[in-house]
């Protein structure tokens, strides 16, 4: 009966349309996200910045899902943004990053409650007492989770607390309120976002195992041994074409902060070159962005990769790092560099 019926419906199969044709192969590049999650990642995503939202060739990409999984505002949830006067919010900036990135189906990773940088004139002129302070911040923490209370996949709660040497680094926070507003950043965040946002500390230079990774690896062990909520810490991952740290050294990095039951990622990945660039320093240039990915995918608890942004026309680096640039994933005319490749291929090869 069975192959009765099979040989009956023959006919009327390879009439339908399409049938016979050879199936299309798989795409070698089908995008960074979907390779990523096939290696075991959770996410491949991207930074966004407000000033690009009108290139429409841009959004194409940085809102496509097979690429990017995953967004984060590089600008657009800071404070100067976001509490431009005392208690008055406006999420317009914000907003104009995740409301996108939801529609697309991509994760947000929310940056940032708390920075040393890019805070508002009101907060900065004046000098505030401790309790002043801390009640700025619960407000400002308080208003800010709520309006995004679910909407994100993590916090970066903290972000660059530190100094190179391991020392906290002297800023409005910890001249006035003490160490300890690190953890009240924390538990305010833990207070007012959604139970299951990972609330992150995030920094740059902890990509290796040196001083400052060490110190965020003993306030992560202090923070589990008193119970202080925090979920994850990111690698920022900000490096420069040919000394740019090795898988081996990510690696260890990675192992400082896992071992210690928090998870990790890996926050704004770019390789920045010296210009004027060339065919030898794109190569070297890949080979830094591979490792960076390779060690998050081998890694315990390293669950994606984010790019701080992968079109090199929106990099922050020339006006940051006069002389340097070319940083990103993809050139001035959306081709893709062999950085891409590279990556790409490397992901490809978990399947
Ligand atoms: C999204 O990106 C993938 C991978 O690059 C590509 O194959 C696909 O055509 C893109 N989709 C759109 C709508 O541009
Ligand atoms: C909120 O911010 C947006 C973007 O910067 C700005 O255009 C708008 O005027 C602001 N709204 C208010 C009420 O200040
Ligand atoms: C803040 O305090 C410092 C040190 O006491 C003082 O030098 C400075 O003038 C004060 N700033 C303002 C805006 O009051
Ligand atoms: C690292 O810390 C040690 C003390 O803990 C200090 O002696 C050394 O100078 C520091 N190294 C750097 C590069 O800051
Ligand atoms: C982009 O394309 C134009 C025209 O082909 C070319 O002159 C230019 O060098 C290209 N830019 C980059 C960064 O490759």
């Amino acid at each position: 009966m069975k192959s009765f019926v099979a040989l009956s419906l023959l006919p009327l199969i390879s009439a339908l349309p399409g049938h016979g044709k050879p199936k299309p192969a798989p795409l070698k590049y089908p995008g960074l996200d979907v390779l990523a999650k096939k290696a075991g990642l959770l996410y491949f995503g991207t930074a966004i910045d407000n000033v690009v939202l009108d290139n429409k060739q841009y959004i194409s990409i940085a809102h496509n899902r097979s690429e990017f999984g995953q967004v984060t505002p590089s600008n657009g949830q800071k404070w100067m943004y976001i509490e431009p006067q005392r208690n008055v919010f406006n999420y317009t900036m914000g907003d104009e990053i995740v409301k996108p990135a939801i529609k697309a189906g991509q994760m947000r990773r929310c940056h940032t409650f708390l920075w040393h940088n890019q805070l508002p004139e009101w907060l900065t002129s004046q000098n505030w007492t401790k309790t002043e302070l801390v009640g700025i911040l619960e407000n400002h923490i308080k208003n800010e989770a709520r309006h995004y209370y679910d909407e994100c996949y993590a916090w970066d709660v903290v972000n660059e607390a530190y100094n190179d040497d391991g020392t906290l680094r002297s800023d409005i926070w910890l001249d006035t309120i003490g160490k300890e507003y690190i953890e009240l950043a924390f538990k305010f965040a833990r207070k007012y976002t959604s139970p299951r946002t990972r609330l992150y500390y995030n920094d740059y230079n902890i990509e290796t195992v040196n001083n400052k990774s060490t110190a965020v690896a003993a306030l992560v062990k202090d923070f589990k041994k008193r119970h202080i909520p925090i979920d994850g810490v990111g690698l920022q991952a900000h490096f420069v074409t040919g000394s740019a740290p090795s898988y081996d050294q990510i690696s260890a990095a990675l192992k400082l902060f896992t071992k210690l039951g928090v998870e990790t990622a890996i926050t704004e990945l770019d390789v920045r070159t010296q210009l004027p660039d060339s065919a030898e320093k794109m190569a070297q240039q890949a080979t830094d962005y591979t490792n960076a990915v390779k060690a998050c995918v081998d890694g315990d608890d390293c669950v994606g990769v984010t790019v701080w942004d992968f079109w090199d026309p929106v990099s922050w680096v020339p006006e940051t790092f006069p002389g340097q640039g070319n940083a990103d994933l993809l050139d001035a005319n959306f081709t893709r560099k062999p950085a891409y490749y590279k990556v790409s291929d490397m992901l490809g090869s978990y399947d």
